[in-house]
C-alpha cells in the first residue's frame, strides 16, 4: 500500500514535469511597476518579479536568469500562493483539510482572464487547482494603473463531496526582492494609536498581527510599510505600503527566506478560525491592498489616498460636514434643554452638525453612565422627552443638522436587550462573562442580531428623516469568543471570528443600499477599528480619544501614512494646555470638528474659532481633495510641517507647528522646503488663522515661485511665540 502511494506521487511527479513546454509568463502592471509571475517545468506559478516597471515585454521570461529564488530544499520561495502539506516546506498562505482528512494540497496553474474594467482599472484571475482534489484557487489582482495601487484576494473553491476545512487562507502571498527590508508596523493601546516602530527584518518569520476580533487595532492595526534595502525617507527609495482590508483578526507573516528574499503572506487570522467550506461552495478572502513606490514614502501614500478618495471611501471626493459634538462637553449629563442650547453654541460657532454622542438612551436601565443601558436604543424620557423628533426639528429651526452616536454591536448586562436575548451574547456558556467597558459584545454571526442592528438604524431614520449623521462606535474586544448560534445549528465554532465581521459587512451593506449617503463616522472607543474594508460604508474615521493637540500631531501625522484627510475626523477639544488656536490649526490639517463648550470660550477664543471655521470652510476642498505633502517629521524636528496642494497647482495650504519646549529654541531654524508646486509659478503666501488679530510676523506682500519655494523654502517662523503657523500659498498671475 505504502509503495503503491509512493509510486503513484512519483507518476503525479512525473507527468506534470511534462505539462510545461515552454514557461507561461504573465504580468500585471501599474503605472510605475510591472508584477511577472512564471510557470515553473511543474506548472506552478511563481512570483518572479515586482518592482520597476520593466518595458520590453520580451525580456520578462529572462528575469529568472538572473536571480537565485528556487531552493532546492524547500520547495519553492516564490510560489504565488503557497500551499502547505505537499512539496511546500515554508509558510504557507494556504493550508486545507481536504474531505479525506487528507492535509496536502498542491496548485497548479491553468489559466488567466484579464478583463479591462475602465481605462484605470484592470482585473486579472489567475486559476489554480489542486491535481489530486481538485481544489480550485483564484487569484484576484485588481489593478489601478494610475495610482499604482494593487487590491488582491483569493477565492477557494470546494469541488468535493463533502465539508473541507480551511486552517490558513490568506489573502496575498508576495515575493520581494532586495538587499534588505526595513518593516514599519504600530503597535496600538487606547490613546496611543498607530505608534510606529521601524525594524530591520533578519532571516525567520516577523509576525503582526490581532487577536483581539471587534476592536483589533486597539492591540495593532493590518496596516505596515516596508522599506527597501534602507530605513524608509519621505521622498526616497523603495517603499510599499500594505493594508489589510478586513475589520476582523488578522495575520501578516514576513518570512526573509535563505536568500535574503522576503515573503510576505497576510490575511484573516487563522487562531481559531478552522473554517469549514461546504460542497461546492466559494470562500473569498478580504483585499489585500498595497502600493509600491519608488520615490519615497509620501509618493506611496499620496497614490494611497487618491485611491481611497476615487474608489474605496463612501463618498471619498464629496463633502464633509463640520461638526460639534457633546461627548467631552456634557458626558452623559444632559436633557433636551441643554442640548437645544448646545445647537445655538454650534450655529454660533459655525459648525454644519450638531453630533449627540453616548448617554441619550435607555428607560429602565438608564444610559447615565457606562454600566447600563447598551443595546436599548429608546430615547430616555427623562432626559429627551420629546425624543430625538424633536432635536432634528429644533436644530433645524436653529440652522444647523443633528447626527448622533450609536453602539449597535454591543450590550450591557444591565439592559432590557440582554434580558430578552442572553443568546444574542458572545460568551462561553461554561465561563463567567468577562466585561470589557461593562459590556458583551452581540453575535454578528446569527442572522437575527443582524436584523436587530440594521433595524436599529433602520428605525431610527424611518422615525427621523432629518437625521444627518450616524457616528457608529465598537467599545469592546471579543472575550470569550463564542457563538450560541452556531452551536445550536451544529456549526464549527471556527466560523465565529469571520462570519461576525461578514455579518458586520452585510448589515453595512443593507444600510448603504437604503441610506447610500448619510455620513457615518467609524469610531472604536478611538482608532480601534480603521481598515479600508470597513471604510468602504463609512465616509470618516476617528483616530483617537487621544485629542492632546501635540500628541495628536504625531498620531494624525502616522495615519496620513495610509488614509487622507477627507476621512481623518479631528476634534478641537479641552485636552491639553495649548492654547486654542494650536489646538484648531492641529484639527485643521483633517476633517474639523470641535468638542468644547462653546460657551466657556472667552470673547477672543469665540471669535478666533468663527474665523477659524470660516477659513476652513473657503480651504477644505484642499485639505480634502489636494495632494498631501509631508515637509518635516517632528520624530525627528523640533517642528511639524505639511501641505496640501491642488489638482491645478494653483493653491496650497501649509500646516506648521511647534512641538517641542526646548529653551533653546526660538524660531524655525531654517526655512522648510515646500512640495507640489509648480516651479514656474509664483506664489503669495499669507498667514491665516491669527489669534485676536494678532499681526502676522511674515511678509505677505512677498511674491515667490514655485522654484524658489521648493528649493530655497520658506521660513514661517515657528516659535514659542508663534507655536503654530497656517500658511495659504495662492498663484499670482
Ligand atoms: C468611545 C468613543 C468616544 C465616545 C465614547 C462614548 O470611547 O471613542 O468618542 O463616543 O465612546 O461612550
Amino acid at each position: 500500500m505504502i509503495r503503491n502511494s509512493i509510486l503513484w506521487v512519483c507518476l503525479v511527479f512525473i507527468s506534470s514535469a511534462t505539462w510545461a513546454q515552454q514557461p507561461t509568463t504573465l504580468t500585471v502592471e501599474t503605472q510605475s511597476n510591472t508584477l511577472v509571475f512564471q510557470t515553473d517545468a511543474q506548472n506552478h506559478l511563481r512570483t518572479i518579479y515586482f518592482g520597476k516597471r520593466l518595458k520590453n515585454k520580451e525580456e520578462l521570461a529572462l528575469i529568472e536568469t538572473q536571480n537565485n529564488q528556487r531552493d532546492v530544499n524547500t520547495g519553492i520561495y516564490n510560489s504565488i500562493y503557497t500551499p502547505s502539506g505537499s512539496w511546500n516546506m515554508l509558510e504557507p498562505a494556504l493550508n486545507i483539510v481536504h474531505a479525506d482528512g487528507n492535509a496536502s494540497t498542491d496548485l497548479i496553474y491553468q489559466s488567466i482572464n484579464t478583463l479591462k474594467e475602465n481605462e484605470d482599472v484592470t482585473l486579472t484571475t489567475i486559476l489554480l487547482k489542486d491535481p489530486v482534489y481538485q481544489t480550485e484557487v483564484k487569484i484576484f489582482l485588481k489593478a489601478y494603473f494610475q495610482e499604482d495601487v494593487i487590491e488582491q484576494w483569493t477565492e477557494i473553491k470546494n469541488t468535493e463531496k463533502a465539508p473541507i476545512t480551511l486552517q490558513k487562507y490568506a489573502s496575498a502571498n508576495l515575493y520581494l526582492n532586495a538587499q534588505k527590508f526595513y518593516l514599519t508596523h504600530y503597535l496600538g493601546a487606547w490613546g496611543r494609536e498607530m505608534r510606529p516602530e521601524e525594524t530591520a527584518l533578519t532571516g525567520g518569520i516577523k509576525v503582526i498581527d490581532s487577536k483581539l476580533g471587534t476592536r483589533t487595532n486597539l492591540y495593532e492595526p493590518p496596516t505596515f510599510m516596508l522599506s527597501f534595502n534602507k530605513p524608509s525617507e519621505e521622498d526616497q527609495g523603495d517603499i510599499l505600503l500594505g493594508t489589510l482590508g478586513w475589520s476582523g483578526n488578522f495575520k501578516i507573516d514576513f518570512e526573509v527566506d535563505s536568500y535574503h528574499n522576503l515573503r510576505v503572506i497576510a490575511g484573516i487570522n487563522p487562531h481559531a478560525s478552522a473554517y469549514p467550506l461546504a460542497s461546492n461552495t466559494v470562500f473569498k478572502t478580504p483585499s489585500f491592498i498595497y502600493t509600491l513606490s519608488h520615490q519615497g514614502k509620501g509618493f506611496a501614500s499620496r497614490n494611497l489616498h487618491r485611491w481611497a478618495r476615487k474608489y474605496r471611501i463612501l463618498d471619498g471626493t464629496g463633502e464633509r460636514l463640520t461638526l460639534l459634538n457633546n461627548w467631552e462637553a456634557t458626558y452623559f449629563d444632559f436633557d433636551q434643554q441643554k442640548i437645544t442650547n448646545l445647537f445655538k453654541d454650534g450655529k454660533k460657532l459655525g459648525v454644519d452638525l450638531f453630533l449627540l454622542d453616548d448617554g441619550w438612551f435607555a428607560n429602565k436601565y438608564p444610559r447615565n453612565d457606562d454600566t447600563a443601558g447598551l443595546g436599548d436604543w429608546e430615547e430616555n424620557r427623562k432626559k429627551l422627552p420629546d425624543g430625538l423628533g424633536y432635536l432634528v426639528k429644533e436644530a433645524q429651526k436653529t440652522g444647523i443638522k443633528f447626527g448622533i452616536w450609536l453602539e449597535p454591536e454591543m450590550v450591557n448586562p444591565r439592559s432590557e436587550l440582554y434580558e430578552k436575548h442572553p443568546d444574542w451574547v458572545v460568551k462561553q456558556p461554561q465561563r463567567p462573562e468577562h466585561y470589557f467597558r461593562n459590556q458583551l459584545v452581540l453575535d454578528l454571526s446569527n442572522p437575527q442580531v443582524q436584523d436587530y442592528v440594521f433595524g436599529v438604524v433602520d428605525k431610527l431614520f424611518t422615525k427621523n428623516p432629518g437625521l444627518a449623521f450616524i457616528k457608529w462606535d465598537c467599545n469592546a474586544v471579543t472575550f470569550n469568543a463564542h457563538s450560541a448560534y452556531l452551536q445550536a445549528r451544529g456549526e464549527s465554532q471556527g466560523k465565529f471570528y469571520v462570519e461576525y465581521i461578514k455579518g458586520l459587512y452585510s448589515v453595512l451593506e443593507r444600510i448603504r443600499v437604503k441610506y447610500p449617503k448619510i455620513p457615518m463616522m467609524l469610531c472604536s472607543g478611538g482608532g480601534g477599528r480603521v481598515d479600508y474594508e470597513a471604510l468602504k460604508y463609512f465616509t470618516e474615521f476617528w483616530p483617537s480619544d487621544n485629542t492632546e493637540p501635540l500628541e495628536r500631531i504625531f498620531i494624525q501625522w502616522n495615519y496620513s501614512h495610509y488614509f487622507p484627510a477627507v476621512a481623518t475626523c479631528n476634534h478641537v477639544t479641552d485636552w491639553g494646555k495649548q492654547p486654542l488656536k494650536f489646538r484648531t490649526d492641529v484639527a485643521m490639517m483633517g476633517k474639523l470638528g470641535f468638542d468644547i463648550v462653546v460657551e466657556h470660550l472667552s470673547k477672543d477664543d469665540l471669535v478666533f474659532g468663527q474665523l477659524a471655521i470660516e477659513n476652513y470652510n473657503k480651504l477644505k476642498n484642499i485639505i480634502w481633495q489636494g495632494e498631501q505633502y509631508r515637509l518635516v517629521d517632528p520624530y525627528k524636528n523640533d517642528i511639524a510641517s505639511l501641505m496640501y496642494v491642488d489638482e491645478n497647482q494653483s493653491k496650497a495650504i501649509m500646516f506648521n507647528y511647534l512641538v517641542s519646549n526646548r529653551f533653546e529654541l526660538t524660531a524655525t531654524p531654517r526655512a522648510i522646503q515646500l512640495k507640489g508646486l509648480n516651479p514656474n509659478k509664483r506664489y503669495k503666501i499669507e498667514e491665516i488663522n491669527l489669534y485676536a488679530n494678532t499681526p502676522s510676523t511674515l511678509n505677505s506682500s512677498l511674491i515667490l515661485s514655485g522654484d524658489f519655494l521648493m528649493t530655497v523654502g520658506y521660513n514661517p517662523e515657528v516659535n514659542d511665540k508663534r507655536t503654530s503657523v497656517i500658511l495659504t500659498i495662492n498663484e499670482v498671475k
